[in-house]
């Protein structure tokens, strides 16, 4: 199947509930963000979400904010206030698609443009963090792998934060 036939384009308040529900299907229950966490964050960062469409199905997206703050932490998750549109570092906080539609380049047809956004607005790079088994992954995206981050722990995991830097 060819990634083009499907469509991309950033979210709206109207997608939380499609949102949500890929978030549900992609992650465990401790570690899956909320309808509410989605809420808030489309109303403070809409423009931050890169969605994908089979027809009008969500089938993957990359979503994440702004800060002039360096590490990624926990808290960023919750407080969709710290949003800083002028900061120097664009977070990642998820990349989902659906079991159905894995294997083809969705994540990182759209990881790439996320990145490609964010160096067109300026900013000094992306951060994110992942499971170990995951690295290898973004790292052929470009991203480095910085070791096992101290400020994020949610859903009792251990993530490594991986930074890109233009
Ligand atoms: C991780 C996740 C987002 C990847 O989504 P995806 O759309 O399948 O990602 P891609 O298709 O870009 O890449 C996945 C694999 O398929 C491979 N692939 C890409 N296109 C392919 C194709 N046409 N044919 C065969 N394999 C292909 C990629 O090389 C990659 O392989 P690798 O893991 O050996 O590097 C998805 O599995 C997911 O939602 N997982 C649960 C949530 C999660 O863990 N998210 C990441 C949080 S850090």
């Amino acid at each position: 199947m060819s990634l083009s036939k499907f469509t991309i384009r950033k979210a709206t308040l109207s997608d939380c509930n499609a949102i949500a529900a890929v978030e549900a299907t992609c992650f465990p229950p401790a570690e899956a963000a909320k309808h509410e966490d989605f809420q808030k964050r489309l109303e403070r960062y809409a423009d931050y979400f890169l969605l994908m469409f089979d027809g009008d199905k969500l089938i993957s997206f990359v979503d994440g904010f702004v800060t002039d703050i360096p590490d990624l932490n926990d808290k960023m998750y919750e407080d969709a206030g710290m949003h800083n549109p002028n900061g120097a570092w664009q977070m990642i906080f998820g990349v989902n698609t659906i079991p159905e539609y894995r294997h083809q380049g969705c994540a990182e047809k759209l990881l790439r443009l996320f990145v490609q956004n964010a160096k067109v607005e300026g900013r000094r790079g992306v951060v994110l963090t992942c499971k170990e088994k995951l690295v290898h992954y973004y790292a052929k995206i470009g991203f480095v792998d910085e070791g096992i981050s101290a400020d994020s722990t949610h859903g009792n995991v251990v993530w490594n934060q991986m930074r890109l830097t233009f």
